[in-house]
């Protein structure tokens, strides 16, 4: 193949992911992760993602050329998240990137975290169709993005306006005494028998007077809340809690916001697609009732495989592909990491 050789680094939050893409073919996939080191803190310590990348970027940087049987002289373009993210994190995947990018003297591509997470999806399913929306949950996003040309960035349409989508899944796995990080959990314990209905939680910015004004925007901070009160009553009434009804009662609730908004920002842009990513994407509810809610409204479904949608560096290198064969101009070497990024 003739298609150009892309090198990917992700350190924006505690994965440490580098990913190789030839056009839009994976390569390799290489990940260290600090997830261990965060859970006795019950979330992702800054300080200790930080030290943990850089312990990790030279082995992942290695372990992804070796899978992919390239060398990283082979490389035509290395790829970088820049922004959103934790600095401290950000800075070290920057730095790696642009001593690679100096040292093999090829271009540099600084690219948008949320972005990449849309791009990953070419790599499963080649081309993103002309204009769709994209739904990005996880840990540190909940966004609703309007995607015409990724290779021209994304349009933000609404986010959360307290905590991500994954971040209440771990608050609410917390609360019912499940681990960290708790989302796979949530989905297991309602798979195994959770009764969706046992409980009608809140869900979050969907009265007529809230639409007005967040009709894109997500809250799931007022769920975490009901679902703890409703359990910590049954404690204190010395009940047992039934986890695995809780678990699927809250799931239902962030799913049912998510799905309804999501299909209602498809029909607003008029885009018959709807994308999503990001590491609640592996939900196995999410995903059963988007593509009911959406063959509905006759919108087709694109969501990458589970191991596409948590962080890595697949995704950083499927962006920096798009830009390289859309011909874009790469950043300077100077680029900063720019932990509060515009979209
Ligand atoms: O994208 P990701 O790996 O990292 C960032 O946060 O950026 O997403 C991790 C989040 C965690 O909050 C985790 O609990 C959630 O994704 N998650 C899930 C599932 N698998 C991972 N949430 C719900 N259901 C799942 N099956
Ligand atoms: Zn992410």
């Amino acid at each position: 193949e003739n298609e150009p050789l892309i090198l990917g680094i992700e350190t924006s939050c505690d994965e440490t992911g580098v990913g190789i893409v030839r056009g839009q073919t994976l390569l390799a996939d290489a990940i260290a992760s600090s997830v261990e080191e965060h859970a006795r803190f019950g979330g992702v310590v800054p300080e200790v993602a930080s030290r943990a990348h850089l312990e990790a970027m030279v082995p992942t940087i290695r372990r992804a050329c070796e899978t992919a049987g390239i060398k990283p002289t082979d490389v035509d373009a290395v790829a970088v998240t820049s922004g959103p993210g934790l600095a401290g994190a950000l800075l070290v995947g920057v730095a790696a990137a642009k001593g690679l990018a100096l040292s093999l003297e090829k271009p540099l591509y600084g690219v948008n975290h949320l972005a990449a997470h849309v791009a990953v999806d070419t790599l499963e399913h080649g081309d993103l169709p002309k204009g769709c929306v994209a739904m990005l949950v996880s840990g540190g996003h909940s966004s609703l993005l309007a995607v015409e040309d990724i290779t021209d960035g994304v349009l933000p349409m609404g986010s959360t306006i307290d905590d991500a989508a994954g971040e209440a899944f771990d608050k609410v796995a917390r609360v019912l005494g499940l681990p960290f990080p708790g989302g796979p959990y949530i989905d297991k314990a309602a798979r195994d028998g959770g009764d969706r209905l046992y409980v009608k939680f809140p869900r979050g910015l969907t009265s007529q007077r809230d639409l007005e004004r967040h009709r894109f925007d997500f809250s799931f901070s007022g769920l975490k809340t009901a679902v703890a009160r409703w359990v910590e009553a049954k404690r204190r009434d010395g009940e047992d809690v039934p986890v695995n009804h809780v678990a699927a009662a809250f799931q239902e609730a962030v799913c049912d916001v998510l799905t309804r908004k999501a299909i209602d920002a498809c029909k607003d842009r008029g885009y018959e697609h709807l994308l999503i990513g990001g590491g609640v994407a592996a939900n196995s509810r999410l995903r059963a009732m988007a593509e009911e809610r959406c063959a509905e409204a006759g919108i087709a479904v694109r969501v990458p495989r589970p191991g596409l949608c948590t962080d890595n560096g697949a995704m950083v290198a499927a962006l920096g592909s798009e830009l390289v064969r859309a011909g874009k101009a790469p950043s300077p070497l100077d680029l900063p990491a720019d932990s509060s990024m515009p979209i």
